[in-house]
């Protein structure tokens, strides 16, 4: 089958759209025949790049341990391992896998997976697994309902063009953070308020919100806390930083800090894989409550190329694979 393989750290011009074996199951294991994936954060910059350092000793030290990139999948079951009784060959399933779902089959945990329900192209479904499922629980955990004040920041981009939906659904006033390009985008998926952080600096602002998430990073947590309501909560998801080190020191920061505020609280969102969050996300782009925002879509063997977009043009939204 044809993947997407690298066996060095670097940008996009270490990949190569490359024969590999399919890859074999276990007895709880499903293939997947894979129609469609999306690009994540991670991919192009911790997986990729081995960027920050520091996650090197987990991905590998002098280069890449798992040589396909790729974690978000959508496609159909192609064949069960013998103790897998959820799922059939034929069925339609959406999930994240720890890499190589780059690939024209990829490997699952059929406990991993979700269903995708009818009137959900595989190209919808494969924006879920981590952008969705990120600003789900990024909400969930900032306590956003109907009636509370949201504020975005990152609201154009993967995570952001689903949180902004989300807290639409919820009942939530929106706030985003976007550029000056993304505006007309993000007000155009739900979001009341634009800051435009090209123009404007949103912690100078005389608003006050009861959850922030925080996609981008770029203001002081100090400023960030002041932007809340006394009950407010800022939520940072922000993987930006330093070259060795990333987004770590401030994320350590403010998880060792979150005891101390009991106003203003904050709190580091961790993602967790969720069949129920998958599906109860699939289910409202079935029902047409959340759209995925994808801004183009690449043939898989252009992976290099869609990176390459992504890193020079900030993506409006997804970026999708297909094969
Ligand atoms: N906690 C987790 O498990 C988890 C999971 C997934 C993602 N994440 C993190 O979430 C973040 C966003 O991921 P993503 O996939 O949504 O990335 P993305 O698609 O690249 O979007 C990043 C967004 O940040 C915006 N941005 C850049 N500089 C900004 C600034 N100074 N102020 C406000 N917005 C700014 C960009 O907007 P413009 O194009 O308008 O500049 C873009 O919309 C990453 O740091 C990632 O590591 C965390």
């Amino acid at each position: 089958m044809k993947a997407i393989v690298y066996n060095e750290y670097g940008n996009a011009d270490v990949l190569r759209y490359a024969d590999v074996d399919t890859p074999s199951i276990g007895p709880e294991d499903v293939l997947v025949r894979v129609h469609a994936s999306s690009i994540n954060f991670a991919d192009h910059t911790v997986m990729l790049r081995g960027f920050p350092m520091v996650a090197r000793l987990a991905t590998g030290i002098r280069r890449p341990r798992i040589g396909i990139l790729g974690r978000d999948i959508a496609g159909t079951v192609a064949a069960i391992g013998a103790q897998v009784t959820e799922l059939a060959v034929g069925d339609r399933v959406l999930g994240e896998v720890n890499q190589r779902g780059f690939a024209e089959y990829a490997a699952a945990r059929a406990a991993h997976l979700g269903r995708i329900p009818d009137g959900v192209t595989f190209e919808q479904a494969a924006t879920l697994p981590v952008a969705g499922t990120t600003a789900l629980q990024a909400l969930r955990l900032g306590g956003a309902g109907a009636g509370s004040t949201v504020l975005v920041n990152g609201a154009s981009g993967g995570v952001g063009t689903f949180t902004v939906q989300l807290a639409k659904a919820l009942g939530a006033h929106v706030t985003g953070v976007c550029s000056t390009r993304n505006a007309d985008l993000v007000r155009s998926i739900g979001a009341d308020e634009i800051v435009d952080y090209t123009r404007d600096d949103v912690t100078k602002g005389p608003a006050r919100f009861d959850v922030i998430v925080d996609l981008a990073g770029g203001y002081s947590l100090g400023g960030m806390r002041r932007l809340l309501k006394p009950d407010g909560v800022f939520v940072a998801s922000s993987g930006t930083g330093g070259r060795v080190l990333g987004s770590i020191p401030r994320l350590a920061a403010i998880a060792a800090t979150a005891p101390f505020h009991r106003q203003r609280k904050v709190r580091v969102a961790v993602t967790k894989r969720s069949v129920p969050d998958l599906e109860h996300l699939a289910g409202l782009v079935a029902a047409g409550t959340l759209a995925p925002v994808i801004e183009r879509t690449y043939p898989l063997s252009e992976t290099a190329d869609a990176i390459r977009h992504l890193e020079t043009t900030h993506a409006q939204g997804k970026i999708v694979l297909t094969t």
